[in-house]
């Protein structure tokens, strides 16, 4: 329940959230996550972002271990999703601010959000700065990294980026720092976030990345509003080229092989397709959407250059598991990837066709015709299995190659 100091006069008074499992209702957090704030105590005090509503009440027991709430002078809002923007409305009347600072963008959301008549908003854009006596703050938009209000601030005399959604990682527990967690933890939940919230917008990430870098600011520490922070130049550098490297498009030579199943011959199709990834040289994930949800799906698909998608016709068309993962896979955007279909059927047998022309128009290049069998896969139609999966491994690897 205590805040914690991160830099002289800079405290996390954030809130851990050790339940929450679904994250804005279209992703998974299996390992809970945190809603980080930061109040700096200088002559302008001053509390970068808040929390979810529900968690109000821990961030106020931070912030009263510190100072009075009503002593808050400034509120910087650098996103105003509500999950660190909730309990805006409750804070802005408990500390009534002398200014509350956003984004251009961050007004028109706020403005959406919330009945803000009376309130002091102050707008600031990329390179607009703010002095809070000791410290100034220097602002840079970062458009659709995740929102088009998402906003940085970064504290120079503290060599600290306050990212709010960048950077961030899903993760519920006591430590605040990455160095204090196994890098490959840290990596994982990195890599969940970043595909299944940020990835649509990958362009802008780069863009972002090089507005940052272009502005040589000296950064020892990056603080996101999830999850934990780094420290240290090594871990900053370490962030920083995370992102680069999820941004850049390029091939991966590895498959996933994900599915529906009624009575297990598209389970049986699955397993020969990996089998014929496996001749190719191609490791895969066999992931079948009963046991996986989507978000482990895209997690795992960052990963890989190819993606077999298959599912058994339904009353003509594809599984409802099978669709929701398409629809959420549609959105996310992925780049450099390869696609194939396959599906048992009974008696019409649309299903693979469906799905291919669905991953056709996402853009992936489509080097086998989609793979159907009738009732329950024996010798032969195994075989075509195998061959289906050998045939896009190769080309898989053949794309690799030349990348
Ligand atoms: Fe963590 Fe876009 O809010």
């Amino acid at each position: 329940m205590n805040p914690l100091a991160i830099k002289d006069n800079v405290y996390w008074v954030g809130a851990v959230d050790y339940s929450c499992r679904d994250f804005h209702g279209y992703s998974r957090s299996p390992q809970g996550t945190t809603y980080n704030a930061y109040l700096v105590l200088d002559e302008k005090i001053t509390l970068f972002d808040t929390v979810k509503s529900g968690s109000i009440s821990l961030m106020l027991q931070r912030i009263r271990e510190l100072v009075d709430p009503e002593k808050i002078d400034y509120l910087v809002v650098n996103h105003v999703e509500l999950d660190h923007a909730g309990c805006l409305g409750e804070i802005v009347n408990l500390c009534k601010p002398e200014k509350i600072f956003c984004s251009p963008m961050g007004l028109k959301s706020m403005q959406g959000h919330f009945d803000t008549e009376g309130w002091p908003i102050e707008v600031k854009k990329s390179g607009d700065t703010l002095s809070l006596g000791k410290r100034t703050v220097h602002f840079i938009e970062a458009r659709m990294l995740h929102w088009p209000d998402s906003m940085f601030s970064y504290l120079a005399e503290d060599k600290l980026l306050l990212s709010n959604d960048a950077f961030g990682q899903n993760i519920a527990c006591s430590e605040r720092f990455a160095d204090e967690l196994d890098r490959e933890v840290i990596e994982h939940a990195m890599k969940e976030y970043y595909h299944n919230i940020v990835q649509p917008f990958a362009p802008q990430v780069t863009k972002t990345l090089e507005q940052v870098a272009g502005l040589n600011l000296d950064i020892d520490m990056i603080a996101p509003d999830h999850g934990l922070i780094f420290r240290g130049k090594d871990d900053v550098a370490y962030a920083l080229e995370t992102y680069r490297r999820y941004a850049a498009p390029g091939w991966k030579k590895r498959a996933i092989v994900t599915y529906d199943t009624m009575w297990h011959s598209t389970e049986r199709m699955a397993c020969a397709i990996g089998d014929g990834l496996t001749e190719a040289g191609i490791p895969y994930h066999l992931l079948p959407l009963k046991a996986n949800h989507h978000s482990a799906v895209m997690t795992a698909f960052a990963d890989a250059g190819a993606v077999f998608v298959g599912s058994p016709t339904h009353n003509n068309g594809i599984m409802p598991g099978v669709a929701d993962l398409l629809t959420y896979m549609k959105g996310l955007r992925p780049k450099c990837k390869i696609g194939a279909a396959f599906g048992s059927f009974g008696w019409s047998g649309e299903a693979p066709r469906a799905i291919h022309e669905w991953l056709e128009k996402m853009g992936f290049e489509m080097p086998v015709e989609p793979l159907t069998c009738n009732w329950v896969p024996k010798k032969d139609a195994l075989e075509q299995c195998r061959a289906m999966g050998k045939s896009v491994g190769q080309a898989l690897a053949e794309r690799c190659a030349t990348k």
